[in-house]
């Protein structure tokens, strides 16, 4: 059979990115299609992070391509069609910086961090968590690694850089790292802008494709310092049912607002109560829908609900993140349809961020 690549574009333009509801024609996601002998080739960009839909679109080419020549032979290469995080002064390796912040603390917010950062990690994602809670850094805690310490490390150009520490496949860099117990108290202001500043720029990072960053709670000036010295995609908050959690979730996308950061969306933490004898029920304790209603109130996504679960209590306090410990449980698929839906909000952000060059595509 004659093949041209005309045949070809023309219906892989019509395959869906089901994350932006678009097709690829739409997101200029075609950089080339070529032919050699029975061997099409396609090269995709696609907005990053890709990680669980890469698949599905490399099937749906290839069966593009056999639609047309069952006997032709097929690869698909698909790259990064936002980059523009390389340009960055800060943190230009890594490519999506989260932030999890909640109005008031014990909401759930280094919980919620840690899981999320595992979850992430599992689409094949490189993921860090930077824990910048100055008052109760949790994430050693949480990783088990508490009383661990960042070692430096002189690279080829002679900066020395700090090592973050790993574990669950998470690279960490904490607060509790760099202080003593109890000096949060007395260190302030410019001081711990400075420790801060040390997380982000004097840690070797690398490459990677999400770096979540646990704030402190509230948001007064350490955490409107933080967010203005970090260059983040979004940022994810955190709150209760409680009706009265409102004013707080309200101060909190203020912040963000001010300092022009998208808000990815609202999780309700501490939903309801599933009693392991009675799988199927769900007590709302605190009332229902309090966080979806607020997240409605405010025009962003309502990012998920997660169950009140002693388990998940247990799993931070051992060191091993619930969707680590109990993969296969509900409290963890809960937690792995936050990470999803994060993943959507972030591509969702880039998408309505894109500038697309102004260019012809060449075959
Ligand atoms: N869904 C949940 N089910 C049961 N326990 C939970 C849940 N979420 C959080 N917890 C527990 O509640 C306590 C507070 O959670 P966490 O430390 O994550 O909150 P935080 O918002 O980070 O607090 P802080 O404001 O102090 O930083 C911890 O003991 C944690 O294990
Ligand atoms: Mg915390």
């Amino acid at each position: 059979m004659n093949l041209n690549t005309d045949i070809f574009s023309e219906k892989i333009g019509q395959i869906v990115d089901p994350d932006l509801d678009t097709t690829l024609a739409e997101l200029k996601a075609i950089k080339n299609i070529s032919i050699d002998g029975d061997k099409v080739k396609v090269e995709l960009e696609l907005i990053q992070p890709f990680h669980l839909i890469a698949d599905s679109i490399k099937e749906a080419c290839e069966g593009v391509i056999a639609e047309v020549d069952p006997a032709a032979k097929s690869e698909i290469v698909i790259s990064d069609q936002n980059r523009d995080y390389v340009t960055r002064k800060v943190l230009p390796t890594v490519k999506n910086i989260i932030a999890v912040s909640s109005g008031k603390g014990g909401v759930g917010k280094s919980s919620i961090a840690a899981n999320l950062a595992v979850s992430l990690s599992k689409t094949g994602a490189k993921v860090g968590i930077l824990d910048a809670d100055v008052y109760g850094p949790s994430q050693p805690t949480m990783f088990g690694n508490a009383g661990g310490k960042l070692e430096a490390e002189d690279n080829e150009s002679g900066d020395t850089k700090a090592i973050p520490l790993e574990a669950h496949g998470i690279k960490i860099a904490s607060m509790g790292y760099i202080m003593q117990d109890g000096q949060a108290a007395i260190v302030r202001g410019p001081m711990l802008a400075q420790y801060f500043t040390m997380l982000v720029e004097q840690v070797k990072w690398d490459d990677l494709d999400y770096l979540v960053l646990d704030l402190p709670p509230g948001t007064g000036d350490i955490q409107l310092t933080m967010t203005q010295k970090i260059p983040l995609t979004g940022a994810v908050i955190i709150t209760t049912p409680q009706e009265i959690a409102v004013v707080d979730v309200r101060r909190s996308i203020a912040m963000f607002q001010k300092v022009n950061v998208d808000i990815l969306g609202i999780v309700e933490n501490m939903s309801y109560f599933t009693p392991p004898e009675l799988p199927e029920n769900k007590y709302y304790i605190f009332g229902n829908g309090g966080g979806k209603k607020v997240a409605e109130k405010n025009s962003v996504a309502f990012l998920g609900e997660i169950p009140i679960d002693p388990a998940l209590r247990e799993a931070a306090d051992s060191g091993t993140p619930l969707v680590v410990s109990a993969p296969d449980s509900k409290q963890s698929e809960a937690l792995n349809a936050l990470a999803h839906n994060t993943i959507v909000g972030i591509r969702k952000h880039h998408h309505n961020n894109i500038v697309y060059p102004d260019m012809e595509i060449t075959m």
